[in-house]
């Protein structure tokens, strides 16, 4: 018998344990499971003592956003996803999220009437060293989810041209192109700022396909037809939907 309840920081040893046997970054600890717990709501379905697959949501700004939903291998195909979804989405509301290539990902956004927007690829990317960025104080998305840039993941805000970016050592976490900026030369900036990074943008960005970069895996953007999604042309967001709306 499947259980669906609210997670807790407890939960969050055996989170990890199914989010690295699903294949995503093993032994890395993720900051943002605890990001979900403080900011929205995670759950796990549990099945008599074991925790079987977890699942988070989140509103940002005013959309219902699915942010992580996993389950144990041995366990998929069962009705667990759909179970945790049912659980966390209230009927009837605008939803989106970033869907895995899995089938069984797609057929449940799908049950929920979220269809694909846009591909969304991650990208091992080099700039050309032209790192012609500066310093920017803040970086405009809901204030709860700076602590998770700033605190967890030791971003820093910097500006290109009129456009921002949260960017690691190792990663463009996400970026706001603004309007009128020349989307390649601030791509360009960025990269050379930071190195070989991680990155996620949708294939409708202007500057996709302008850096040499490999891809590694990809999502998809799916969302409900009336959805108020961030728009893949201006957003870049390393697997996590912080900026809806912008
Ligand atoms: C994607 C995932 C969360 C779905 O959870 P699940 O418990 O396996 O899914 P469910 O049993 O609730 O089934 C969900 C849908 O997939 C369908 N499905 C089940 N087995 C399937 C298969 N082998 N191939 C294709 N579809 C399948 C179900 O019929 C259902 O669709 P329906 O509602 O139209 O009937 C889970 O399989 C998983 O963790 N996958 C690996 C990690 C991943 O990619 N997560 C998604 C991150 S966005």
């Amino acid at each position: 018998m499947i259980e669906v309840r609210l997670a807790g920081a407890g939960d969050l040893p055996e989170m990890h344990r199914i989010w690295w046997a699903t294949g995503s970054s093993p032994g890395k600890h993720n900051p943002w499971f605890a990001h979900v717990l403080r900011t929205g709501r995670m759950v796990v379905a549990v099945e008599g003592e074991q925790v079987v697959g977890f699942a988070g949501h989140r509103m940002v700004w005013q959309t219902n956003v699915i942010s992580d939903c996993f389950v144990d291998p041995a366990c998929q195909g069962v009705g667990i996803g759909t179970a945790m979804l049912t659980f966390l989405l209230p009927p009837g509301e605008e939803v989106m999220t970033l869907a895995s290539d899995d089938p069984k990902a797609h057929s449940l956004y799908r049950r929920w009437g979220m269809r694909p927007v846009v591909d969304c690829p991650y990208l091992q990317a080099t700039g050309r060293g032209d790192g012609m960025t500066h310093e920017n104080d803040t970086y405009p998305i809901p204030s709860a989810d700076l602590p998770h840039l700033q605190g967890d993941l030791g971003c820093q805000f910097v500006r290109a041209q009129d456009s921002l970016a949260a960017i690691t050592e190792h990663s463009i976490e996400s970026s706001l192109l603004t309007p009128g900026d020349d989307p390649i030369a601030v791509f360009q900036a960025f990269l050379g700022r930071a190195g070989t990074v991680e990155l996620q943008m949708g294939e409708s960005h202007p500057a996709f396909g302008s850096f040499e970069c490999m891809e590694t895996f990809r999502d998809t953007l799916m969302a409900t037809p009336d959805a108020q999604i961030p728009d893949p042309r201006r957003i870049t967001y390393n697997g996590d939907l912080l900026a809806v709306g912008y």
